[in-house]
C-alpha cells in the first residue's frame, strides 16, 4: 500500500460544492462567469496583459504554433529536459523540434547553448521552466527578442514562479500553462495561454470559438475557421479557489523542500538549483542520486516502504520515437533522465519518514 503519494491535492469537494451547485442550477456549464473570472484573476496574478483558457497545456501550446503560422521547413528550438508535449506539438505542424541540451544545475537552457542551435529556419523557440523553475527565462527572452525570433514559454509546470520579481506569464512572447492533477493548480485537465500582445490576444479569442466573433443578425458571425479548447465551467470553479491558495502553497512547498535538502544533501543528494532572483514553485521537488547510486533501484525501494517517487523528466530526444528519427545526444538531458529523481513535496509529508526510507533503500 502506498502510504505517501506523490502529489496532493490542493482542493476539496467542500471548497467547490456551492460554486458547482450554482453552475449545474444555472445550466451555464461554458462561457460563463467562473470561466471569466479565472481569467480575470490570473491576468491580475501572473501580470500579463491578456489570458486565455485551453484543456491543457498541449492545445495550448499547439495552438500557439498555429499562430506563429510554423508549419514544414521550419525549425523550433525545445528543451530536450521536459515532458514529451513540448516536442510533439512542433512534430505535429510539421516543423523540426531541434532539442537544446539543458544545465545539470538548473535543468534548463543556457543562452549559449540556444544562440548555437539558431538557424535561418528557426522560427520559434519553447523554453522550458524545467519543473516549474524559471532560472534564465529572462536571459533566454532578450537573446530571442535580439534575434526576432518568437519565444514561447512552456510554463507547464511553472504557476506562481517568477524571475527578477516578474511572474511566469509576463516575461516572454506567449506562456502556456497547465492545469493537469501533477501541476499546482489542477483543474483535472486545464491550460491557459498569456501574452501581452493585443493583435494575438485577438486571433486566439477567435480561434479558440470556432472561428466566431460577435454577431451576424441573430446568430454568431464566423469571420474565420476555428477550434474548440474552451475550459468548462466546472474546471474553472476548481482553478479560482487554487489559485486564491496559491501564495500560501509557495511557502509551504519552499519549506519541505529545505527539510528536504538538510537531510538528503549531506548524503549526496543535489537538489535541482534556482538562481536567488528566483521564486520557485517547486512543482515537482527533484534530486539527482549521489554517484553510485542506482536510481531505478531507489524508486522500487521507495515503492516497497510505501513512499511513492519518480524520475525527475524525460529526455526528449532519446525517447523511442524522437531518438529514431533525429539521432541527438545531448548528454546532460540523458543523464539527468537517467538520475534524477521527484520525491513527494506538500505541507503534511513526513519529510523525516521518507528520508530514513531512502536510506533503508539505499543500504538494502
Ligand atoms: C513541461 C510540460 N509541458 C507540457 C505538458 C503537458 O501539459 P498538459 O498535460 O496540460 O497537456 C507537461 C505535462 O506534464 C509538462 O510537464
Amino acid at each position: 500500500m502506498t502510504a505517501v503519494r506523490l502529489m496532493k491535492p490542493y482542493i476539496t469537494f467542500e471548497e467547490v460544492e456551492a460554486d458547482f451547485r450554482g453552475v449545474f442550477d444555472s445550466g451555464m456549464f461554458t462561457r460563463g462567469q467562473h470561466v471569466e473570472a479565472f481569467r480575470t484573476e490570473l491576468a491580475a496574478f501572473t501580470g500579463a496583459r491578456h489570458v486565455h483558457m485551453a484543456t491543457s497545456a498541449t492545445t495550448a501550446l499547439w495552438v500557439c504554433l498555429k499562430l506563429l503560422n510554423i508549419g514544414p521547413g521550419d525549425e523550433v528550438v525545445v528543451s530536450d529536459f521536459s515532458f514529451p508535449a513540448t516536442a510533439n506539438v512542433v512534430e505535429d505542424v510539421g516543423a523540426k523540434p531541434v532539442f537544446a541540451d539543458v544545465s545539470l544545475e538548473t535543468y534548463n537552457v543556457l543562452p549559449e547553448t540556444l544562440e548555437k542551435l539558431i538557424t535561418p529556419r528557426t522560427k520559434a523557440v519553447i523554453f522550458v521552466d524545467a519543473l516549474g523553475n524559471p532560472t534564465g527565462l529572462h536571459e533566454i527572452a532578450e537573446l530571442c527578442r535580439s534575434k526576432g525570433i518568437p519565444l514561447i514559454e512552456d510554463a507547464a509546470c511553472a504557476i506562481g514562479s517568477s524571475e527578477n520579481g516578474q511572474h511566469c506569464g509576463s516575461i516572454a512572447d506567449l506562456t502556456c500553462f497547465s492545469f493537469h492533477p501533477r501541476k499546482l493548480i489542477s483543474t483535472g485537465e486545464g491550460g491557459a495561454i498569456t501574452t501581452n500582445r493585443e493583435d494575438w490576444s485577438q486571433w486566439l479569442d477567435v480561434k479558440l470559438s470556432h472561428g466566431s466573433r460577435g454577431m451576424k443578425g441573430v446568430a454568431l458571425d464566423f469571420v474565420d475557421y476555428g477550434y474548440n479548447f474552451r475550459l468548462p465551467e466546472l474546471q474553472a470553479v476548481m482553478g479560482c479557489k487554487q489559485l486564491a491558495k496559491i501564495e500560501e502553497i509557495l511557502v509551504e512547498r519552499n519549506h519541505v523542500r529545505g527539510a528536504y535538502k538538510a537531510v538528503l544533501e549531506p548524503m549526496g543528494f543535489a537538489a535541482q538549483q534556482a538562481r536567488p532572483d528566483v521564486r520557485f514553485n517547486v512543482q515537482s521537488l527533484v534530486f539527482s542520486v549521489p554517484s553510485g547510486c542506482s536510481r531505478d533501484g531507489l524508486i522500487a525501494g521507495l515503492k516497497v516502504r510505501g513512499v511513492e517517487s519518480t524520475i525527475g523528466t524525460y529526455s526528449l530526444s532519446s525517447t523511442t520515437y524522437y531518438a529514431s528519427k533525429y539521432a541527438v545526444n545531448n548528454p546532460n538531458s540523458r543523464w539527468l533522465e537517467a538520475n534524477t529523481i521527484t520525491l513527494p513535496c506538500y505541507g503534511g509529508v513526513d519529510v523525516q519518514m521518507v528520508c530514513q526510507a531512502i536510506q533503508d533503500s539505499i543500504i538494502s
